[in-house]
């Protein structure tokens, strides 16, 4: 099967969450209470009257929440539902975002301004087949001197039966090295309940990743491995300051990464 069947698919699967996903974010805006990743939040940097591209922004809560700190932001997301979604969810935050529902690897076709920073978070990069087309696109969208800023599930972790880590057990069940994507039937609502729909997800080993900036001239220049993250990205027990973790395995695996990588000046 080529990667368009596995994208529409992706499309698809994600689109049966975006209500959801809008419903509880509408809650959190309602409330005053949007938040952002803290491991984010603490490596981002000041953003404030920066040009900010966020890719894969979903239904946009953090794309409203990087607006409402002063970013000059927008948002991409391949699932038009997700892009309706965040427009409504901006309107009533009272920020100014724009919105482009486009998958990204065709994102130069519809759009070719150039950014400070590029921005991907949370659960991104292994629903993107071609991380050297990624890095292109990423690098064109670059103003000479700007950052593409990633924190994600750490690639080592990707490789572990999900239900036997969470009894603290390390079963290979998707290979390192496989480059074909894994499919799954259930498509996980970090925001919601899991919906039945079959989804493919790439679990990208860290040299696809690292060809993928260096291919494209982004040097890296910031990485950084962490023992803890934000529930739904791994873990199963949350410690005080709201991050996961696997009790058994605590401080002795890598559960998520951020990098950060500069195209040139
Ligand atoms: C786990 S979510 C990312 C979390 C998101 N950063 C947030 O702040 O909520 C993954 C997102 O990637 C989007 N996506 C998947 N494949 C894509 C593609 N090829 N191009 C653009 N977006 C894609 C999905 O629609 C979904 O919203």
């Amino acid at each position: 099967m080529d990667n368009n069947h596995y994208i529409d698919a992706n499309k698809k699967a994600w689109a049966t969450l975006a209500q959801a996903h809008y419903k509880h974010y509408q809650k959190l805006i309602a409330n005053n209470a949007l938040t952002l990743n803290p491991i984010v939040a603490s490596e981002l940097g000041d953003i404030k009257g920066k040009k900010v591209l966020h890719l894969q922004c979903n239904t946009g809560a953090d794309t409203i929440y990087l607006a409402q700190k002063g970013a000059q932001i927008t948002g991409v997301d391949i699932v038009e539902e997700n892009i309706e979604c965040a427009k409504k969810l901006a309107k009533s935050a009272n920020v100014d975002v724009r919105f482009i529902a486009s998958d990204i690897l065709k994102l130069l076709k519809v759009h070719q301004e150039q950014y400070d920073l590029i921005i991907t978070t949370d659960g991104v990069l292994g629903w993107i087949p071609d991380l050297t087309k990624w890095g292109e696109v990423v690098s064109t969208l670059l103003k000479p001197g700007g950052l593409v800023y990633i924190h994600d599930g750490h690639p080592f972790m990707l490789v572990f039966d999900e239900a036997a880590l969470d009894q603290g057990k390390l079963n290979i069940k998707y290979p390192y090295f496989d480059l074909t994507p894994d499919e799954d039937e259930q498509i996980g609502g970090y925001a919601s309940s899991s919906q039945k729909a079959t989804n493919y997800y790439w679990g990208h080993s860290f040299e696809t990743i690292f060809e993928g900036l260096l291919r494209n001239k982004l040097n890296l220049v910031y990485f950084k491995e962490h023992p803890r993250c934000v529930p739904g990205m791994g873990g199963s027990t949350k410690d005080n300051n709201g991050l996961s973790y696997y009790p058994e395995l605590d401080g002795k695996l890598p559960l998520v990464f951020s990098l950060k990588a500069q195209k040139p000046k």
